[in-house]
């Protein structure tokens, strides 16, 4: 029999209580090795967590996990992408401790660093609790699909937006009362920008952009834009148009380099992706040898999140090690980055216009002037004198010409508001 496996625990918040519970619950079955908790740190000692906590060596200062020389494992669920989750981590690399988290934001800022050092201490880092929780993403795309050569992987990475966005597709409602009343359920932080600003879904999609095409992780390259200007007419003329509105990530390989962007989408409404409501992550990647996966699954909360940071322990007891990206750190690439001006896609706009005479002349002639080609025109009401709202979808173009064109109808006398763009998919 081998000896169990020690882990030390830091963070004991929704994460850290749900794992503390899951190796409680299932230890004696989970690697034909017994996984034992050692030692475990938070700031509040007597706070009331809803699982028994005595059983273990309390560490005021988590640091004394890494120093522990009972510890095995040390498992990360402070949270940050600096201070004390990135000390600690360093020290247990230094240690020669492995490390298991959760934390998405320390893996995007530092995780080419910090895979080198885990090779440098011959440990492991372990991560798959950071990328749409419950869903096993990163075992997916860095092991069950490493035959393949990936060209494009995304995926709905954020629950809360994806909630709001479900919510306000479903009701009718506006966007800031479905995210008060997330705020209230405790659905939603007190400051949400994380998350509905896309910041949280970037984080994601860094991590996953390199682990599917071996890459340094860039997190800085993401393009991103949240879901704050989104509006009940906008959805309501997504569903008239055949589309679902959904905050995706999507990273892709192109002939210049790696594109990463999160935003706001239309995607057909008989897509995969449109039909993942709620709460739920949803991620996809189109593989060479596969064709295409879609993975659904609780993204967040205790349990969905102890799973996946349980599966990283598991391997480290099964002796099971495979390179933090998937391949040594020295030989991940620096994929150039495609800036956000050279995407190529469609487009929908929403202009709101006063009708007068000469202001399709207008618009038209903006397009053209950047060589814009309309696909469709909607203008469901004609009320002389009051702006209503005029829709256009777009064939594909550059950005830089969308941009460009929006600027010059943005100036035109009467489109009396900042025009709305939102980019169509088509998976
Ligand atoms: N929540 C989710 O569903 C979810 C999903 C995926 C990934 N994650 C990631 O998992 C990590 C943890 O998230 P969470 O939601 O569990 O956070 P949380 O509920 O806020 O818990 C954070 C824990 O860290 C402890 N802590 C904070 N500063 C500390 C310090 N200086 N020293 C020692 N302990 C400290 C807190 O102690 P006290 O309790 O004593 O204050 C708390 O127990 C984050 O990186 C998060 O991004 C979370």
């Amino acid at each position: 029999m081998s000896a169990p496996l020690k882990i030390g625990v830091a963070g004991l918040g929704t994460v850290g209580a749900g794992l503390v519970r899951l190796i409680s619950e299932h230890a004696q079955d989970l690697a034909g090795r017994a996984i034992e908790i050692a030692a475990v740190s938070a700031r509040d000692r007597n706070a009331d967590r809803g699982v028994d906590i005595s059983p273990y060596v309390w560490c005021d200062d988590p640091l004394d996990l890494a120093r522990d020389e009972d510890i095995d494992v040390v498992v990360e669920l402070i949270g940050g992408s600096d201070g004390i989750a990135k000390d600690l981590t360093q020290a247990a690399f230094n240690n020669a401790k492995h490390v298991v988290t959760a934390n998405k934001a320390l893996v995007a800022h530092h995780g080419t660093a910090l895979a080198h050092d885990a090779e440098t201490c011959g440990v492991s880092f372990s991560y798959e609790a950071a990328v749409a929780g419950g869903i096993p993403i990163i075992k997916s795309l860095r092991e069950g699909l490493a035959g393949n050569s990936l060209n494009r992987v995304y995926g709905i990475l954020n629950g809360t937006c994806n909630y709001i966005l479900s919510a306000m597709s479903e009701e009718g409602r506006e966007f800031e009362d479905i995210l008060a009343e997330c705020q209230k359920l405790g659905y939603a932080e007190v400051d949400p920008s994380f998350d509905i600003d896309g910041i949280d879904a970037a984080h994601k999609l860094a991590i996953l952009a390199s682990v599917a095409f071996g890459g340094e992780v860039n997190f800085e390259a993401v393009h991103v834009e949240g879901i704050r200007h989104i509006s009940p007419v906008d959805m309501q003329f997504a569903k008239e148009l055949g589309y679902s509105i959904k905050l995706l990530g999507i990273a892709s390989i192109r002939n210049d380099g790696l594109e990463q962007r999160v935003h706001p989408c239309m995607v057909p409404a008989e897509s995969p992706i449109a039909h993942v409501a709620g709460s739920l992550n949803a991620v996809v990647a189109d593989g060479d040898f596969v064709g295409t996966i879609v993975q659904e699954g609780a993204g967040a909360g205790a349990g969905p999140t102890a799973s996946a940071v349980a599966a990283d322990i598991i391997d480290i007891a099964r002796g099971f090690r495979v390179p933090t990206f998937g391949v040594p750190a020295g030989q991940l690439k620096t994929w150039p980055s495609v800036p956000m001006q050279h995407h190529n896609g469609a487009y929908y706009i929403r202009l709101m216009v006063v009708d007068k005479p000469g202001v399709f002349a207008d618009i038209a002639a903006a397009l053209r002037d950047h060589a814009v080609s309309m696909e469709s025109v909607l203008q469901r009401t004609r009320d002389p004198g009051e702006a209503v709202p005029v829709v256009m979808t777009l064939h594909e173009t550059e950005e830089a010409s969308m941009t460009g064109a929006l600027e010059e109808i943005a100036a035109v006398g009467a489109v009396v508001e900042p025009p709305r763009m939102i980019r169509i998919e088509s998976f």
